[in-house]
């Protein structure tokens, strides 16, 4: 029948289509790339860390991320880019696992958490919903994650 015809060249097209696209929602899009734009990035590499990483820091910062600061439910409560919001995201959030993220500086994730990364779900984060401070714990946490 001619309908079922142009349903299963339909389906076909779709699926081919889904094949041929660049990239799929939940995955990470070239991680280890810069995420500050290029004439941020010297001031923002300047930023340093007011916190020492002690087990207390980084627990607080643990805290803040899996509660008020929200950053788990796009990257997962153990931060692996799993959390059930970033899996419909295009591209997907960071795995903070990934060890080659220990070259990139606080100062750049500090940008990102402040300014967010244009044309993504990473929205900006402080001051409106953590501070700056806090923001500075739970980047302690994130780093005790890139092994
Ligand atoms: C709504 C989902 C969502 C939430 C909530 C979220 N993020 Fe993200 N985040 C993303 C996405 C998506 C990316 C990857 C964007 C890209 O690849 O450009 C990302 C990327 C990042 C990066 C990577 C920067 C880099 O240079 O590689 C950092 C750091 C980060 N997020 C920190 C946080 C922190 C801290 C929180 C909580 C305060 C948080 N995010 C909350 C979606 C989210």
């Amino acid at each position: 029948m001619k309908f079922s015809k142009l349903i299963l060249a339909l389906a076909l097209v779709s699926f081919v289509g889904v094949g041929v696209a660049q990239s799929e929602p939940g995955k990470e899009k070239d991680p280890l790339g810069p995420r500050v734009p290029a004439d941020d990035m010297e001031e923002a590499k300047e930023w340093t860390n007011p916190f020492k990483p002690t087990p207390e820091n980084i627990a607080r910062g643990k805290a803040l991320y899996n509660g008020k600061a929200t950053c788990f439910t796009c990257h997962g409560n153990e931060g692996k880019g799993d959390g059930v919001a970033g899996a419909a995201l295009d591209p997907g959030p960071r795995d903070f696992t990934n060890k080659g993220l220990s070259a990139k500086t606080d100062g750049e994730f500090m940008y990102v958490i402040q300014n967010g990364i244009e044309g993504t779900g990473m929205i900006s984060y402080s001051p409106g919903i953590v501070t700056e401070e806090e923001a500075a714990l739970i980047l302690l946490f994130e780093r005790s994650l890139h092994k």
